[in-house]
């Protein structure tokens, strides 16, 4: 096929001005954005549930969905106003597809199907994780653009749900190196913060915790899985909790700051070791950090100050979840030419490699 628009996808001046908005329902964040050229932030709006699920030490998906029921008219109402624009003045509707929550994907997309049919604008269904990628690109109108990733580079996405290692040769192509074999790297962050009774989510908790720790309290283990790209994060956390335990019988206040740094330093090293490995092996003179535990300071620090070449990690409040980023990718397909039907289902286990690239499709 094709591939129209490359003008855009390179960042060549002169092109057209291509204005998309964007629809995310994937989790437990009700967002909606409108994003110009794939790039420029024109408005990010997020609603976050977390309070909602704090109580329940997780999202609890029913309630999820029901949140996104309610609140998602008034968050694509409140993004369209903050832009001071009308679906007329769209290119099209990109929305979250998968991977996610069954309940929460269909609120988003059946939202996004329903301003599409009224005004005819085309729907772009969005890979989750292909949009974390694509917050590199954002940046907020008001500032300057952001200095652009350049190819080939190596992605590391971590989020809640997902931990991959990924080798971007140009833009819409990923080739897989690795991922977890059990829990993602949030989602081990929020199962210890749970294991040492902190609130949820775990990611900021832990952080925050670690700050007055000391890292090298607890010599906890570091898989590196030799000779693959892939990650462990289950006999980590197994070990926290055998300390945990240990500690408790024997009557001894948890020294949690200490745990968490421990913790946090574990996951750390993992992800920046093997991160700057595959970027040396692949050849890849850029990294790429994304997805909610791209947030985390430490980890932040370690892979600026350990990496030889540029290091793109969006700032804090695109790294959680938000719209701006499925617009940003969904503006990439759009230019590709991808123009999905109104008939299109949720897909909640979709992984990010099977989507063909610009050159494969
Ligand atoms: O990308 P995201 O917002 O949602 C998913 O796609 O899953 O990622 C959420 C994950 C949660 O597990 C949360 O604990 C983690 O990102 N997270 C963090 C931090 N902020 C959020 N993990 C470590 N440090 C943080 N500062
Ligand atoms: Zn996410």
């Amino acid at each position: 096929m094709e591939i129209k628009g490359t003008g855009a996808l390179t960042g060549n001046a002169g092109r057209q001005l291509v204005r998309i908005l964007g629809i995310e329902t994937s989790c437990d964040e009700t967002a909606a954005a409108v994003v110009e050229n794939g790039r420029k932030i024109i408005s990010n709006v997020v609603a976050s549930q977390a309070n909602l699920h704090a109580r329940f030490g997780g999202v609890f998906p029913e309630v999820a969905s029901r949140q996104h029921v309610r609140t998602i008219f008034t968050i694509v109402e409140q993004a369209l106003q903050q832009a001071h624009v009308t679906l007329e003045d769209l290119d099209g509707i990109a929305v979250t597809r998968g991977p996610g929550l069954p309940g929460s994907l269909v609120v988003g997309l059946n939202m996004a199907k329903g301003l599409a049919l009224s005004s005819g604008l085309p729907l772009i269904g969005v890979n989750h994780l292909e949009g974390h990628l694509y917050s590199a690109w954002l940046y907020d109108v008001g500032l300057q653009p952001t200095v652009e990733p350049q190819f080939p580079l190596v992605a590391l996405i971590v989020s809640g749900g997902h931990t991959e290692l990924v080798l971007m040769e140009n833009h819409l192509s990923y080739r897989r190196l690795g991922a977890t074999l059990d829990d993602a790297a949030g989602e081990a962050f929020d199962k210890v913060a749970r294991l040492l009774g902190l609130a949820y989510p775990g990611g900021p908790s832990i952080q925050r915790a670690a700050e007055d720790g000391d890292g090298r309290a607890f010599a906890f283990p570091r898989a590196w899985l030799e000779d693959s790209w892939d990650f462990s994060f289950s006999g980590l956390k197994t070990a926290v909790l055998r300390e945990v335990r240990r500690l408790e019988s024997s009557r001894l206040n948890l020294p949690v700051a200490d745990l968490a740094a421990s913790f946090q330093a574990a996951v750390v090293d993992v992800l920046v070791g093997k991160t700057l490995r595959a970027a040396k092996a692949f050849h890849a003179g850029e990294i790429l950090v994304a997805g909610g535990v791209s947030a985390n300071r430490a980890l932040r620090q370690a892979i600026m100050s350990q990496a030889e070449g540029k290091v793109h990690i969006p700032p804090i409040y695109l790294c959680t979840d938000n719209a701006a980023m499925i617009a940003a990718a969904g503006t990439f397909r759009y230019l590709q030419g991808q123009r999905d039907a109104l008939e299109m289902d949720v897909l909640p286990n979709w992984p990010l490699f099977e989507l063909l690239s610009a050159a494969e499709s």
